[in-house]
């Protein structure tokens, strides 16, 4: 059993991944300062995980009652926080240590990063830092870093190769090319690293069982979370970006892969990462196949037999017509691909919508205590 750590774990890609994990053997130790996830969240996955129920068990600790050994535990805590981090890293020395981080921690909302450039600096590359100053300290030089498909810009290229420029056009892009760049310094600069940069296309779904999902914060900024609210009712209406984009139908077009995929990409890249030399890996992950915003309303409206209501209106700014990934890499060095369908994505994403119209707002607990949950077994 390997003992992993993943920041941000308690947000809509590292739940996802964490059960992930868990299904295939592995102890978690989250860190999550809950901006944008919940201790309700990972208590879902603990449940799908048949770790037992995911109890308060003092002011401070929540535990689960799993036969057999500690296997998930989750700290609310910040990625800029050397103590935060220490604290994560030393609650897993207690029996063993880390042996891989996934980091999934950071800011990631376009608009926000042009008025709040100097905050997704800081939390993006500075929480970066202080992560990779605890792994040394600590004796961790596995890592894989939550990339983004954003550092490509506004590309033309179809479909999108790893060897393309990298042209990032607003801060939230800079952050990850930073860190990205910062990365590939620190694999050159000492033997042993192992790390893989994962730029993620357009995640969207959620687990088949509707227990845990995408909750956004606020008004949502992406288009499936957005169908999503407008189905349950949430939403009046969807509004189209530009209906006279260079693509088939006018509308734009994107690279959606459901978020279990792209949680088990994960997994593989870990497992590559363990079993091979010491290495940098950088990979897309993405489907390959792009679908135009109207293909995605109807393809959502088909499989769950609803009718939306949407209206076209002007392009978004720093939009792009087209961005698709070339996902031959991935296949290749891990022997990964999305195996789930749009319809899939669909399905599940309106069965979390669904069960949870207000996502995991009405279950959230105080943020108060600095530990707040944990599983030990015997
Ligand atoms: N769109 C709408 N209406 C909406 C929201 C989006 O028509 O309310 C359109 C957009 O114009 C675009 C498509 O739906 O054509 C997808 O937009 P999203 O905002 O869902 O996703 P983006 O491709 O713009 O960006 C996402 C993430 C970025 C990430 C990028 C990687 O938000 O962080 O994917 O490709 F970098």
């Amino acid at each position: 059993m390997t003992k992993v750590l993943l920041t941000g774990g308690a947000g809509f890609i590292g739940s996802h991944t964490c059960l992930a994990l868990l299904e295939s053997g592995h102890q978690v130790v989250v860190i999550d300062d809950f901006s944008n996830g919940s201790a309700e969240a990972l208590g879902r996955v603990a449940e799908l995980a048949g770790l037992g129920p995911w109890r308060q068990t003092s002011a401070e600790r929540w535990s689960g009652a799993e036969p057999g050994g500690s296997r998930l535990t989750l700290f609310r805590g910040d990625v800029r926080s050397s103590t935060d981090l220490d604290r994560a890293f030393e609650a897993a020395d207690l029996g063993g240590g880390i042996s891989a981080v996934l980091h999934f921690a950071g800011l990631k909302a376009v608009g926000e990063s042009m008025a709040q450039p100097l905050r997704y600096w800081d939390v993006n590359v500075t929480g970066t830092v202080r992560l990779l100053e605890a792994m040394g300290r600590h004796g961790c030089q596995t890592l894989v870093f939550s990339s983004s498909a954003t550092l490509y810009g506004t590309t033309d290229t179809v479909p999108i190769p790893e060897t393309a420029p990298l042209q990032p056009i607003n801060p939230y892009g800079y952050t990850k090319a930073a860190v990205e760049r910062m990365l590939t310094d620190v694999a050159a600069s000492a033997p042993g690293w192992r790390i893989a940069l994962l730029r993620y296309f357009n995640p969207v779904g959620a687990h088949p069982s509707g227990r845990i999902g995408e909750d956004p914060n606020g008004r949502p900024n992406n288009l499936f979370p957005f169908l999503c609210q407008v189905a349950s009712g949430r939403r009046q209406h969807l509004e189209v970006f530009g209906g006279d984009w260079p693509t088939g139908d006018g509308t734009g077009v994107r690279d959606y892969l459901h978020v279990m995929d792209l949680a088990e990409g994960h997994g593989r890249a870990l497992d590559v990462l363990q079993a091979e030399p010491p290495q940098l890996l950088t990979l897309n992950l993405g489907s390959g196949q792009g679908h135009s915003v109207l293909e995605l309303l109807r393809t959502f409206e088909t499989t769950n037999g609803l009718t939306l209501p949407y209206t076209v209106v002007e392009r978004r700014p720093g939009d792009s017509a087209v961005s698709v990934a070339d996902p031959s890499q991935a296949e290749r060095r891990m022997g990964w691909r999305t195996r789930r369908s749009l319809a899939e994505i669909c399905r599940d994403g309106w069965a979390w919508q669904s069960a949870n119209p207000q996502g995991y707002s009405t279950n959230k607990p105080q943020h108060t205590p600095e530990l707040i949950g944990t599983q030990h077994g015997s």
